[in-house]
């Protein structure tokens, strides 16, 4: 199979058109067989659920070129389980988990031709997504839902690639406690639109969001969990219930404690005690590992002692072990690579 004529290496994280996507329609309480369609349209009635009152639900994953040459993607059935929830705390139906990772198999591997080759930098983007399709005037879930899977390759998530960020403690909120922060619903990211506007507006690469219910805890940015080294090499992420589990977070607390030999721990974290650590990053599927260099919280700088050119060192052991595994180049733990072919 040939590889679509593309610079790979210069992809920003955006969306490209590619051949195929998978599209499954949900009514009369059940899910039809799906299709991958080369269609890349949606078109809905005027008053569906997902256009009055956003009921929708997404995941994102990515497939890679692996040393071998083979084509995988990472830990895909976690990505299916938080669909479900998503879509339990959304009063939408669940997708059977083998039902989602056949729909993200078939999808990536019609498009293969876009999955980025080895070594390129760049990565095939899956994106899952569900949303409610029938009319709904009252508020109250539809009754017909669509399951698509679209792809698109891409680069790093930050311009500039690794290089350090600089963050701004937010004044707004993301999420509230017992809300919706702990799914991947759309309507957490269309609420933080005007904070990132405003966070790009100000010169700042990100928010970090506090807990809105104290405003003294750190919770997460608008799309990645933050994790945290300390200066006696301890890895500490935020524990919450209002931030998204991140697949990336939890793999790479395993990675910290199995591969690397490091303690960690999963715990509040105060905004106080943020100046403390030396090393900050950015963990997600989009971001995977992107340092910190800098946290401003309203005119105080938090500068982190590994600095604004580098990523710090025990981070760059974890983005190497972490991308080693999915780039197939270190043996991942049993279950963690879905081979597509
Ligand atoms: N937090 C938010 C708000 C996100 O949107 C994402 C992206 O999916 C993450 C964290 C990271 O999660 P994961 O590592 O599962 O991609
Ligand atoms: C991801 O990392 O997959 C996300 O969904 C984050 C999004 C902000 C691009």
């Amino acid at each position: 199979m040939e590889k679509k004529n593309i610079d790979w290496a210069n992809l920003g994280f955006g969306y490209v058109k590619t051949d195929y996507r998978y599209v499954s329609n949900y009514a009369d309480g059940k899910w039809d067989e799906g299709v991958i369609t080369e269609d890349d349209k949606v078109v809905l009635n005027e008053c569906a659920g997902v256009l009055q009152y956003a009921q929708t639900v997404f995941e994102g994953l990515k497939a890679y070129t692996t040393e071998k040459g083979q084509i995988v993607t990472f830990r895909p059935d976690l990505n299916a389980s938080r669909m479900n929830d998503s879509a339990a705390r959304l009063e939408m139906p669940t997708l059977p988990e083998g039902r989602f990772v056949d729909a993200v198999t078939k999808t990536v591997k019609a498009n293969a031709a876009w999955v980025p080759p080895y070594g390129s930098g760049a990565t095939l983007y899956v994106r899952p997504y569900m949303f409610g399709s029938n009319p709904v005037i009252g508020v109250k879930p539809a009754d017909e839902y669509q399951f698509r899977v679209l792809t698109t390759p891409v680069g790093p998530y930050f311009k500039g690639g690794v290089k350090p960020l600089t963050i701004c403690v937010s004044d707004f909120d993301r999420a509230a406690p017992h809300g919706t922060g702990h799914i991947k619903a759309g309507l957490n990211y269309a609420m933080s639109l005007h904070a990132i506007v405003t966070a790009h507006h100000n010169g700042f690469d990100e928010n970090m969001y506090l807990d809105s219910g104290t405003r003294t805890k750190v919770e997460e940015t608008g799309g990645a969990n933050f994790l945290f080294v300390t200066k006696d090499g301890k890895v500490v992420t935020p524990k919450s219930g209002s931030i998204l589990p991140s697949i990336t977070r939890r793999s790479l607390i395993y990675v910290a404690k199995e591969y690397l030999g490091l303690e960690t721990e999963e715990r509040e974290i105060t905004l106080e005690e943020v100046k403390d650590f030396a090393e900050c990053g950015l963990c997600g599927t989009a971001a995977v590992i992107s340092p910190v260099g800098k946290i401003v919280d309203h005119g105080k700088e938090i500068c982190f002692p590994s600095g604004m050119t580098e990523m710090g060192e025990i981070t760059r052991k974890l983005y190497d072990t972490l991308t080693g595994i999915q780039m197939g180049r270190i043996e991942a733990p049993e279950g963690w690579i879905h081979v597509i072919e």
